[in-house]
C-alpha cells in the first residue's frame, strides 16, 4: 500500500485522508502512510459529506482512501457518493485528491471515474518499499476533534514520543504481554482506535482485533462475548455506552453466558463517564475487573487509569478513573490557580511539562493550540472538571466548555447549532446535552422560530435532516423543542448549562445577568409537552 500511495505522488509530509469502515485495509492504509512519512488523517464514517469536506479543505490531502461500502445494522453505507459530494462542496481551486476505492466483496464493484483508482488493482501492481527515515518530531497523523466552535481542531501527533509512550502503556498500564490478543471495540476514526486498535498493540507485539459490528443487533447481544471467546482475548477496551446497550437488551446475559472466557482478565472502559451501575453489571457479567480510564484526543493515551502493570489495585474505589499515570502531574485547580481540597470539584489540569505522545500542535493553528495553556499558566487545561479523593484517585464529572459526549463521541454544540440554522424558519437556537440512559448524553435542540410553527412534527423532521446532512448520523440528533425565547445574558451569551439542567430536571440557578428570566417557565412548559422528563429515565431508542 505504501507503494500504491507513492505511485499516486504521495511523499513525506503529504496528507492522506482515510474515510473507511472497520476493515483491515483501513489499518493497512494508516501503516502505509507511516512507512513513507505521509501524514494520515482518518475521518469517522458516521460523519456527513459536509464534515468530510471541511477536513479535506483544511488538510488538503493528495490522496483519499475509501471503500465501496460499510455495514451498519440496518443499511449499507455507500462511501463513494459521500466522498464525491464532499469533494464537490469544496471551493478550493485545483484541490482534487486521487481517490483509491477498496471494493468490498458481495456487492458490485464501483465504476471508476476520473481520479478514482481501484485498491485491489493498484495493490496487484505494487512492490515493497523501504521505510522513509524520519525525525522523531515529524508528524504521523492529524486527527480532527470537536472544538468549541463549529470548526474542528486538527490534533497533530508526531512519530517518536508517540511510539515510545504507546509501546510502554500496553504493559505498564494494561498488563498485556507481547503475543497476547487484545481487542479495542472502538472505531479507527477516533483516538481510541488510533492508539489502541492500531499503534499500541502492534508496537508491543499484540494481536489486535478489528470489529465491524455493534455490541447489540449484529446479530445479538452476545457479540462481545463471542468475539472474546473465539479469539481468546486477554483484555479489551470499550465505551460504557456499548455495555449499557448490552445490559438493556439482555440484563441477565442469557446469550453471553454461552461463551466461555477462560483467558479474559480485564475490561477497560473509556470515552465517557462510566456510571457505577454499569461498572458493577459489567463486572458481574464478564466476571473480570472493570477499570475506567480518562484521556483525550489531545493526550493520545491515558492521563489517569489503574496502571495494573505497575502493580496498582484492580479493585479501585467506585466511580473513579484511577490514579495519574507516570508522566502526568495532575492538579485539580480552582479558578485562582490554588489546588482544591480532597473531594472539592475543580478544573482538572496537568502541570507542565507534558509526557511524550501529547499533541504537538493543532494543524495550521498554533494560536489555538496555545489556548490550552493560557487559562492556567504553566498547566494544560483539560476542559474537564472533577475531583481528587484523599488517596489521589481522580473522578471526572463533566466538560467545562460547550462540548457534549454522545455514546463516547465528542461533539461541539456550536457545530450542531450551525446545522440547525440551515433551516430558514429558525430564528435562533441552542443545543445542550441532556442525560440519556444509553448514550450518556444526547443533544437537544431548543429552537426559536421566526413564525409560529403549524406542523411541529414535520418541522422537527426538517431540522433533524439538516443536522444529519451537515454533521452526520453520528450526532444522534433526534430531539427538538420549539421555545418562545432563550435565556441570554446581557452580553448575548446563552446560558446553556441552566438549559441542560432544566431539561434533565436538575436544580439550577438563574445567572444574575440573564435579561429575561420568564423564558425558563415557558421552556419548562414546552419540555413537559414533549415528555422529556420520562425520556431521561428510559433512554433513547
Ligand atoms: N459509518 C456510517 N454511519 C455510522 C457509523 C459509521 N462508521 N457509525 C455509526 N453510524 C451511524 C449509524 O448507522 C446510526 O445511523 P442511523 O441514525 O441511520 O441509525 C448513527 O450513526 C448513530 O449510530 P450509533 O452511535 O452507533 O448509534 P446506534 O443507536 O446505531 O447504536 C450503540 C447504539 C450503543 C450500539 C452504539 O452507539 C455503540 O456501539 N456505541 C459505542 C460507541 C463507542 O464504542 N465509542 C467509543 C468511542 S472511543
Amino acid at each position: 500500500m505504501a507503494d500504491v500511495l507513492r505511485r499516486r505522488g504521495v511523499e513525506k509530509g503529504d496528507r492522506v485522508i482515510i474515510y473507511m469502515p472497520m476493515i483491515p485495509e483501513a489499518l493497512v492504509s494508516m501503516l502505509a502512510c507511516a512507512r513513507i512519512g505521509a501524514i494520515h488523517c482518518l475521518v469517522f464514517g458516521g460523519f456527513s459529506a459536509k464534515e468530510l469536506s471541511v477536513r479535506v479543505g483544511h488538510c488538503k490531502p493528495k490522496v483519499l482512501v475509501t471503500a465501496s461500502y460499510g455495514i451498519e445494522p440496518n443499511r449499507n453505507v455507500a462511501y463513494v457518493p459521500i466522498v464525491e459530494q464532499a469533494l464537490s462542496l469544496l471551493s478550493v481551486g485545483g484541490l482534487e485528491p486521487d481517490v483509491i476505492i477498496y471494493n468490498r466483496p458481495q456487492l458490485d464493484k464501483v465504476e471508476l471515474k476520473s481520479h478514482q483508482y481501484c485498491y485491489g488493482d493498484e495493490m496487484s501492481k505494487a512492490i515493497p518499499v523501504d521505510c522513509v527515515p524520519l525525525d522523531s518530531q515529524d508528524p504521523l497523523y492529524i486527527l480532527y476533534t470537536s472544538g468549541t466552535t463549529g470548526q474542528p481542531k486538527g490534533v497533530v501527533r508526531s512519530h517518536g514520543g508517540h511510539a515510545v509512550a504507546l509501546n510502554w502503556t500496553m504493559g505498564a498500564l494494561y498488563g498485556l504481554k507481547p503475543g497476547e490478543v487484545w481487542w479495542s471495540a472502538s472505531d479507527l476514526g477516533w483516538i481510541v482506535g488510533h492508539s489502541y486498535i492500531c499503534y499500541s498493540p502492534l508496537l508491543h507485539g499484540n494481536t489486535t482485533i478489528i470489529y465491524e459490528g455493534k455490541p447489540v443487533g449484529t446479530p445479538d447481544s452476545g457479540s462481545f462475548f463471542r468475539v472474546l471467546s473465539e479469539h481468546n482475548v486477554a483484555s479489551m477496551f470499550t465505551a460504557p455506552t456499548a455495555l449499557r446497550a448490552i445490559r438493556k437488551v439482555d440484563p441477565d446475559v442469557e446469550i453471553g453466558k454461552k461463551y466461555p472466557l477462560p483467558n479474559f482478565r480485564t475490561m477497560f472502559v473509556a470515552g465517557e463517564h462510566c456510571d457505577v451501575e454499569t461498572a458493577h453489571w459489567t463486572k458481574e457479567s464478564f466476571r473480570v475487573p472493570v477499570l475506567d480510564n480518562w484521556w483525550q484526543t489531545e493526550t493520545g493515551w491515558a492521563i489517569t487509569c489503574h496502571n495494573i502493570g505497575l502493580g496498582n489495585t484492580i479493585t479501585p474505589p467506585d466511580g473513579t478513573t484511577g490514579l495519574p499515570v507516570p508522566g502526568y502531574n495532575v492538579k485539580v485547580l480552582r479558578p485562582d490557580l490554588t489546588e482544591t481540597a480532597d473531594g472539592e470539584l475543580g478544573n482538572i489540569t496537568v502541570k507542565l511539562p507534558l509526557p511524550p505522545g501529547f499533541a504537538n500542535t493543532l494543524y495550521l493553528n498554533d494560536t489555538k493550540y496555545e489556548e490550552y495553556f493560557t487559562k492556567y499558566q504553566g498547566y494544560y487545561d483539560t476542559a474537564d472538571s472533577g475531583f481528587r479523593d484523599k488517596e489521589g484517585y481522580i473522578s471526572v464529572m463533566a466538560r467545562t466548555d460547550d462540548i457534549i459526549n454522545v455514546a463516547g463521541h465528542r461533539l461541539s454544540t456550536s457545530a450542531l447549532e450551525e446545522a440547525i440554522m440551515a433551516e430558514e424558519a429558525v430564528a435562533e437556537c441552542a443545543v445542550v446535552g441532556i442525560k440519556d440512559k444509553l448514550k450518556g448524553q444526547v443533544p437537544l435542540g431548543l429552537c426559536v422560530m421566526k413564525q409560529a410553527v403549524s406542523d411541529k412534527q414535520s418541522m422537527t423532521q426538517h431540522i433533524i435532516a439538516h443536522v444529519r446532512e451537515h454533521v452526520g448520523p453520528v450526532a444522534a440528533f433526534k430531539l427538538v423543542v420549539f421555545v418562545p425565547g432563550l435565556p441570554k445574558t446581557r452580553s448575548g451569551k446563552i446560558a446553556r448549562a441552566t438549559l441542560a439542567a432544566l431539561a434533565d430536571g436538575r436544580p439550577y440557578k438563574v445567572p444574575p445577568t440573564i435579561e429575561d428570566e420568564t423564558v425558563y417557565t415557558s421552556i419548562e412548559k414546552e419540555l413537559k409537552e414533549i415528555g422529556l422528563a420520562e425520556r431521561a429515565q428510559t433512554g433513547s431508542q
